[in-house]
């Protein structure tokens, strides 16, 4: 791996599944885990195998079915959480467990009702009994983000000592700022002892709205692994989306920052994991949303028709899609139309297009989306038809 290299941790079958009403059978998890496995993610986390049968099922079936990607189970700063997840992991090729506790006042004083030493005792503890079982061990820090930085050093620190490999610091609330989660990612960088030996990983919530922002933050700022999901989902207002943390490298290549992700499957993943959760995609989410590259403004339209990278950045069969789609509305003007009906066979003459555009109007105002058929209709009952069809 080069140091340049992001690792992208997927965490739809964890943190993902989270999301309320949604319940995978271990069937499509394991689908979903064989596509992510395709999609080159570095490490799948695919369940909290202490939680239920059900997801302790799932996780062991993934360990058997995945080739290339690290196997992770997520377990509490538990003995028996770490038991059972070494336990559900044994057929990996790659296991990983991940272990952790909170480390912000809110939850040592309120959840845990302690004190940062016995905390910091317990963290040390469990990273140093997963060890027992594999040599892959990923710290989390939960509350990270509104954890102080020096008291979080030195659980870093800790679990260092006791040899994690990675370190989890989430922002579980999703309440920092970009510059804010860039900063600690960078102090952490700076001075906890012993960060040679482990990577730093992003793991954002999207409260605010900012978790994507803060990931690359992070990342930007030394971190080499981003923890996300497929369509940004999870608890809440959902975790940082990979396709967006993803392409945002990909579009920036001056970051010289780069994943192993075959972004040309991107789309067809988000598809999969909507249609198995049945959690429908907002159209205008960012990559993977219906109107990622639809354009229904004429100005727009005359745009993309000249030159698509007018009014868009990324070129749709980078993440999947086929082509650009030039949505024909009571908003779009004569070089769409004669866009889209050329492309169901009508070569117009700017004269013709005058009158079919006036017609088009007329059929745009009573409906909200023009469709092909409706092409034929405006043209045929057009003044201009018998001259377009003996042409
Ligand atoms: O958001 C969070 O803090 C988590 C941890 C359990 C890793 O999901
Ligand atoms: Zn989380």
């Amino acid at each position: 791996m080069s140091n340049n290299n992001i690792q992208i941790f997927d965490t739809t079958l964890r943190d993902g599944e989270q999301v309320p009403g949604c319940k995978l059978n271990t069937d499509q998890k394991v689908v979903i885990a064989e596509q992510l496995d395709a999609l080159g993610v570095d490490v799948i986390e695919a369940g909290f195998p202490v939680s239920s049968p059900g997801d302790f099922k799932s996780v062991e079936a993934i360990s058997k079915i995945v080739k290339n990607a690290t196997v992770c189970g997520l377990t509490r700063s538990v003995e028996n959480d770490i038991k059972v997840a070494a336990e559900a992991l044994k057929y990996a090729v790659k296991p990983r467990i991940h272990t952790g506790i909170g480390t912000s006042e809110s939850h040592i004083v309120h959840k845990f009702k302690t004190t940062q030493e016995d905390i910091l005792e317990r963290a040390y503890a469990a990273v140093k009994y997963a060890k027992s079982f594999v040599e892959d061990v990923e710290f989390y820090a939960e509350d990270a983000g509104r954890t102080d930085n020096e008291y979080l050093a030195r659980v870093c620190e800790a679990a260092i000592k006791a040899g994690a490999t990675v370190l989890n610091i989430p922002d579980t609330t999703g309440y920092c700022l970009p510059s804010e989660y860039g900063a600690k990612i960078k102090y952490l960088k700076e001075n906890v002892k012993g960060i040679e030996k482990a990577i730093l990983s992003c793991h954002c919530h999207n409260d605010l709205g900012l978790a994507t922002a803060n990931s690359i933050e992070g990342v930007i700022n030394g971190a080499r692994q981003i923890e996300c999901t497929i369509n940004g989902i999870g608890e809440r207002a959902g975790n940082t989306a990979l396709e967006e943390v993803v392409m945002v490298l990909k579009q920036h290549p001056y970051l010289k920052l780069d994943t192993n992700i075959n972004t040309s499957m991107l789309y067809g993943m988000s598809q999969l994991v909507s249609d198995s959760m049945g959690i429908y995609t907002q159209p205008n989410k960012a990559i993977v949303g219906a109107n990622a590259f639809a354009h229904s403004s004429g100005i727009h339209q005359d745009g993309v028709i000249k030159n698509r990278e007018t009014y868009e950045i990324i070129d749709p069969k980078d993440v999947g899609v086929t082509e650009s789609a030039i949505v024909l509305t009571a908003r779009s003007g004569r070089a769409a139309l004669a866009y889209r009906a050329k492309n169901v066979g009508y070569e117009l003459t700017k004269l013709q297009l005058d009158d079919v555009y006036a017609n088009f109007l007329s059929f745009a105002d009573k409906k909200k989306e023009i469709n092909d058929n409706d092409i034929h209709q405006i043209i045929e009952t057009s003044n201009v038809y018998q001259q377009i069809i003996s042409a």
